[in-house]
């Protein structure tokens, strides 16, 4: 079966073709970062717009790229939630209606489930039943997967996600949106011992997380450290990125190995932009090497918003016989927990 998958839920378009026989056969992102940039956030209404613009001439790219024609497509999948109302509306109107002009079905994919789901795009996939650590700009969640659908929420953000947490600390710390790999690059020439930042709520049992308190304590070190002019020493903002960077991944790292311990699981997906992080990787390998657990995550470009994940999301519940109807389905918020099983 060959899916046509379509991502438009935040800033990025994506579209990809997989085919359950062969694999991903081709995939194309714009991403309107640019764009979004000089606003320091993704501004809702001109990220509809570029949608708009972009995803057409996209879907002409990827039918190119794997030589194949509209006519080639046995379903479309498309980004249904969560996300930015107007971005989804346009994945899914044009999803919708172009499966329903070629007479095929098309599906409604959960955006976190195209997350947790895209490193079975890799050479070596996890299998089922495996703990999930979905990381993005909008969600942290630890989830027990037992298989397509079958998820248990174990613990989740109280407040910011992990990925806002990165975008808002580079703020603080003069650096563009989105902040994550910023802070990443920065804090390669940081001192990570300098400062000591909170790991909050690991010094309690349970799963949840908390990043908002992160955000405050790296306001406060930033202006301790400007002189007198406001200034900040190049190195000092190294090393504070540092000190941040070291404190978010060491967190969602023991937050991580309790789960692991909690469920008995031998297996962790990570998933989501900050599963991209390589500092995140490698703390996570020497936690769990103690637990002799295995870590698996997607090739970083599909780490971020993609339309392989939909497009594989998508294609496994249509071979399990499910489809959606003629409803142009977007869903700005949809917990995961609400998705059939396959
Ligand atoms: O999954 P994603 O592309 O979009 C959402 O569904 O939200 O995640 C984007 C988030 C942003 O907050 C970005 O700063 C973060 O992922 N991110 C990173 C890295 N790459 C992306 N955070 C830390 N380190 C990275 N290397
Ligand atoms: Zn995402």
């Amino acid at each position: 079966m060959r899916v046509l998958g379509i991502e438009t839920s935040c800033d990025e378009t994506g579209v990809a073709l997989y085919d359950s026989e062969q694999g991903l056969l081709a995939d194309a992102l714009y991403s309107q970062v640019e764009m979004h940039a000089e606003y320091g956030g993704v501004v809702p209404e001109l990220a509809s717009r570029d949608h708009v613009r972009k995803l057409i001439p996209l879907i002409r790219e990827v039918m190119a790229e794997a030589g194949l024609t509209l006519s080639d497509i046995d379903a479309i999948a498309y980004t249904a939630g969560p996300g930015l109302i107007g971005a989804l509306m346009v994945g899914a109107s044009t999803g919708r209606a172009l499966a329903l002009a070629l007479g095929i079905p098309a599906i409604a994919v959960h955006h976190m489930e195209g997350h947790l789901l895209a490193p079975m795009l890799e050479e070596t996939p996890p299998a089922f039943p495996f703990v999930a650590l979905l990381v993005s700009g909008g969600h942290t969640q630890l989830v027990q997967v037992e298989g397509i659908g079958r998820y248990s929420l174990l613990g989740e953000s109280l407040d910011d996600a992990a990925g806002e947490a990165f975008d808002k600390a580079a703020k603080m710390l003069g650096l563009d949106y989105p902040g994550g790999p910023l802070i990443a690059k920065l804090a390669q020439q940081g001192d990570r011992s300098r400062f000591t930042f909170p790991r909050p709520m690991t010094d309690r049992p349970g799963l949840d997380f908390s990043f908002s308190g992160l955000k405050t304590f790296t306001l406060n070190t930033v202006n301790d450290q400007r002189d007198e002019q406001g200034n900040i020493d190049p190195q000092t903002l190294a090393d504070i990125a540092a000190a941040f960077e070291e404190a978010v991944v060491d967190t969602l790292a023991i937050k991580c190995r309790r789960a692991i311990q909690q469920t008995g699981y031998r297996q962790l997906v990570i998933a989501g932009g900050v599963s991209a992080n390589a500092r995140l990787r490698e703390k996570l390998a020497a936690a769990l090497q103690k637990e002799r657990a295995k870590l698996f995550y997607a090739r970083p470009k599909f780490c971020t918003d993609n339309g392989a994940m939909i497009a594989y999301a998508g294609c496994q519940r249509l071979l399990a016989g499910q489809q959606s109807d003629l409803t142009i389905l977007a869903r700005p918020r949809w917990p995961m927990d609400t998705l059939p099983a396959i």
